[in-house]
């Protein structure tokens, strides 16, 4: 932020108490909380404290279901039901909105990153995962347009080429030997390139992306260490001092991106400047960081079952049912919640206005009352597609269509290209809660 002449900037001398205050209420009173619960035994505590559950979290998921369609939990009434999960997340009984008015107003503050009007966080209104209509349906109006069947079919060469791209590097990189990191060189690159496209943002700060994407992601999660949440704050701060920079060049020189008609939004007055960012921010890190996990599942997955491998290579018109079985099996994201707002009923239980429900996206996809058999793996299942991994309602995934044209896109090309790669070692996953991933997947490529 530029100082006026003769004037130093005064550092914030309150911003690193301010940030720690914010941690405690966010995520240190909440672990205590839930470190105590899991020593109890707490499933949905286990599954949220324990990267070991969160690994293979199918006897927690079977735990939380066979204690009824909404159970009770360290966190509050869980499901791990399909219909009940699709019920809440449709409903408008409820809302994404924490009732923030319950709580005194310095914490309301703190907790909405203080005064600064041009930092917010992915999960702190008004990021549009966390704000109800009728401003909701006000940001949604402003980004849909970009994410139209016509748009997402109009970006499928762009994907093709990017992974190309890509491919050619892998290529160059096999022909020297050795196994390769596939997350590294792939499965993160490919969807930053493609959002950075879309969002008129250079290439070349690739690397930063993946850096701040990385430390947002982790925000997202309840009862981070200290360390953890200072590294996301930190990131946060230094995304939003690039979108600044970003929204005032698409102002001397507009494109026809989506960021450029957001800052036109902003200067009718349509979105306020923290409003720009939150979208800014969601959009960019909402467009890589769970794709990533939907490339790096899928290889995971396929390398376990090659037959199915196989059958793609075959017959590659079923990618698609292959990607949507990825996303039901593996479910990029696992986590999510809802705040009733009314008193209403639910799977038999009464709910008080701001009663906050945890919905357990990678439960619901495996419920054996939609699917059959649902932890076996299988490419050709007819109904995967009715999984809730791109959740359902007024927050259905803005970039589903976009996510699954780059795992259809992507993953063909990855396997046309490079027919006998292997997973060459232990896939490390991502240390993350609400996310489901690999970090490092290390891969022999022939
Ligand atoms: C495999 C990839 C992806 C998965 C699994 C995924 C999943 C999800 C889920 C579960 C939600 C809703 C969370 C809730 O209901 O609480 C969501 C929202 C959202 N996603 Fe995605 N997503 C993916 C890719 C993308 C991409 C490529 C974009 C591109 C920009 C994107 C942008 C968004 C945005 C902006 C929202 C907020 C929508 C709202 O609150 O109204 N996502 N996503």
């Amino acid at each position: 932020m530029p100082t006026a002449p003769g004037r130093a900037a005064r550092p914030d001398v309150l911003r690193p108490a301010r940030a720690l205050a914010r941690w405690s209420l966010r995520h240190g009173l909440p672990a205590a909380h839930l470190r105590r619960a899991a020593r109890r035994g707490d499933p949905v505590a286990r599954l949220l404290r324990d990267p070991a559950v969160r690994a293979d979290p199918r006897a927690v998921h079977e735990q939380v279901r066979s204690r009824g369609p909404l159970a009770d939990s360290a966190l509050g009434p869980v499901t791990a039901a399909h219909a009940v999960a699709a019920e809440v997340l449709r409903s408008d009984r409820f809302g994404v909105g924490f009732d923030w008015s319950r709580l005194p107003r310095p914490a309301r503050r703190l907790l909405a990153f203080g005064d600064d009007p041009a930092v917010t966080g992915v999960a702190e209104p008004p990021s549009m995962l966390v704000v109800d209509p009728p401003d909701h349906t006000r940001y949604r109006r402003l980004v849909s347009g970009a994410f139209t069947p016509r748009a997402v079919a109009a970006a499928e060469d762009r994907v093709r080429r990017t992974a190309d791209r890509l491919l050619d590097r892998l290529e160059a990189e096999a022909r020297r030997g050795g196994d390769v990191d596939l997350v590294a060189a792939y499965a993160a690159p490919l969807p930053v390139l493609v959002i950075a496209d879309l969002l008129a943002v250079p290439a070349d700060r690739v690397d930063d992306f993946l850096h701040w994407g990385a430390a947002a992601a982790a925000t997202l999660d309840p009862g981070l260490p200290p360390r953890r949440f200072l590294a996301g704050d930190r990131a946060l701060r230094e995304l939003h001092g690039f979108l600044e920079a970003h929204f005032e060049r698409l102002r001397r020189d507009p494109g026809d991106d989506l960021v450029s008609s957001l800052v036109a939004a902003r200067d009718a007055d349509a979105l306020t400047d923290r409003e720009l960012h939150a979208i800014a921010m969601l959009l960019l890190g909402a467009g890589f960081e769970t794709t990533v996990n939907l490339l790096g599942n899928a290889v995971v997955l396929l390398d376990a079952h090659r037959d199915q491998w196989e059958g793609l290579a075959a017959e590659p018109e079923r990618w698609p049912d292959a990607v949507e079985e990825v996303l039901r099996h593996d479910s990029p994201v696992q986590i999510t919640g809802r705040t009733a707002r009314v008193e209403t009923e639910l799977a038999g239980r009464r709910l008080q206005p701001g009663d906050r429900v945890t919905v357990l996206l990678g439960a619901a996809n495996r419920d054996p009352a939609v699917f059959a058999d649902p932890d076996r793996f299988d490419v050709t299942r007819a109904d995967a597609r009715a999984h809730l991994a791109f959740s359902a309602g007024p927050h259905y995934c803005v970039g589903a269509g976009l996510a699954r044209l780059e795992g259809v896109v992507g993953l063909r090309a990855l396997t046309e290209r490079f027919p006998g790669l292997r997973v060459a070692g232990r896939p490390e996953r991502r240390d993350l809660v609400t996310l489901r991933g690999v970090e490092h997947l290390p891969v022999r490529l022939r």
